[in-house]
């Protein structure tokens, strides 16, 4: 498979406050901090970690909805950070966003014929009647009635609006969509219909996925890779059943720790590792390994001083860890 997508080194500050000593010291919150991975044809990368890890920064760094503070982004044999004006345009019409939150991200004075020609209308693509006739297309595709053209947002439930998100962002057709926690704000009876559809839809429109989540459960039937991300940089990332059977960080074992598994017996004897204290402020983040302030593991001076490299594991499997390897690797088979 081809690689589609291929980020290396994307650094995302944020500089913070207007005082005195923020100016003077140059204070930035490290939202992304040299993140690299590569998204393949076809595939799609799960990108898990806890809130404000910098999981939406990085989606929206690769989309140019935020500017980079530096790393390269490329798309096929696109320079994403070079693109302006048309080429810019060309390029979002392909790379297109589905949001977490079904009830903010749908503007509640347009009907979703409107909402969903919007895009068409702002790339001058088709007729009103062209417009009209993908809208109800893709309603339908996505399990809807093509008659809800007519409808708005207030007069559907969450899943019906989130299944409107998506088919806004198939409108244009596009190559890869960057799918921000789109199932967080649903019922959990919702969630799963909602990734069966989106997993249907890459079949059907041979789509390439980033799917951000907070939970490793969520995404575990729709992604062949994972990345796990903390603090701004990613500590872990492989194929899903490697890291999901063999996770070699501390934690991704304690996230897989804390996520719920179908089998009942199991679940009852998994240990739960519970991290202490909260996370570092990404202004500030520990020197050495961003994690040793939390981890059950760590064994000083060299996690305090030194930063491990994201380093292979196994083929296809990279853990930021001095000790990803020799550890006792805990049961958590999902
Ligand atoms: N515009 C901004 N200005 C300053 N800080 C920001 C800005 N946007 C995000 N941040 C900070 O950057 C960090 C990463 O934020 P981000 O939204 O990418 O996290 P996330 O992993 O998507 O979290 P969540 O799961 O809550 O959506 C957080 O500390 C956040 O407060
Ligand atoms: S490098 Fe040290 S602190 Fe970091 S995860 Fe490994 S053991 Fe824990
Ligand atoms: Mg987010």
């Amino acid at each position: 498979m081809a690689v589609l997508l291929k980020v290396e080194g994307l650094k995302k500050y944020f500089q913070v406050g207007q005082g005195l000593i923020t100016a003077r010291f140059g204070k930035s919150v490290r939202a992304v901090d040299d993140v690299s991975f590569e998204v393949q044809e076809g595939e799609t990368l799960g990108l898990v970690g806890e809130s404000g890890c910098g999981k939406s920064t990085t989606g929206r760094c690769i989309n140019r909805l935020l500017e980079p503070t530096s790393g390269k982004v490329h798309f096929g044999d696109i320079d994403v950070r070079k693109l302006k004006g048309k080429k810019l345009k060309s390029y979002r019409r392909d790379v297109q966003f589905i949001f977490q939150d079904p009830y903010a991200s749908l503007n509640p004075r347009m009907t979703f014929g409107e909402i969903m020609a919007e895009p068409l209308v702002i790339h001058g693509i088709g007729s009103r009647k062209e417009r009209e006739d993908r809208a109800k297309e893709m309603l339908q595709t996505v399990g809807l009635s093509p008659e809800h053209i007519h409808r708005y947002p207030h007069e559907f439930s969450g899943g019906q609006r989130q299944r409107v998100g998506i088919a806004r962002a198939l409108m244009l057709r596009p190559k890869m969509i960057v799918c921000d926690e789109p199932v967080s704000a649903l019922d959990v009876s919702i969630q799963a219909q909602i990734i069966n559809l989106l997993e249907d839809l890459q079949g059907e429109f041979g789509l390439t996925y980033l799917f951000i989540a907070h939970d490793l459960a969520v995404i575990r039937h729709i992604c062949d890779r994972v990345a796990v991300m903390y603090l701004g940089k990613i500590v872990e990332l492989g194929g899903w059943k490697e890291v999901y059977n063999s996770p070699n960080h501390p934690y991704t074992q304690s996230l897989l720790s804390a996520a719920p598994v179908p089998d009942p017996d199991k679940q009852h004897h998994r240990a739960r590792i519970i991290l202490r204290g909260d996370v570092p402020s990404p202004i500030d983040p520990p020197a050495g390994c961003r994690f040793h302030t939390r981890c059950p593991i760590a064994q000083f001076p060299i996690c305090k001083d030194v930063e491990p490299p994201l380093d292979q594991v196994a083929i296809g499997h990279r853990a930021a860890c001095h000790f990803a390897k020799s550890f006792p690797i805990p049961e958590s088979k999902m």
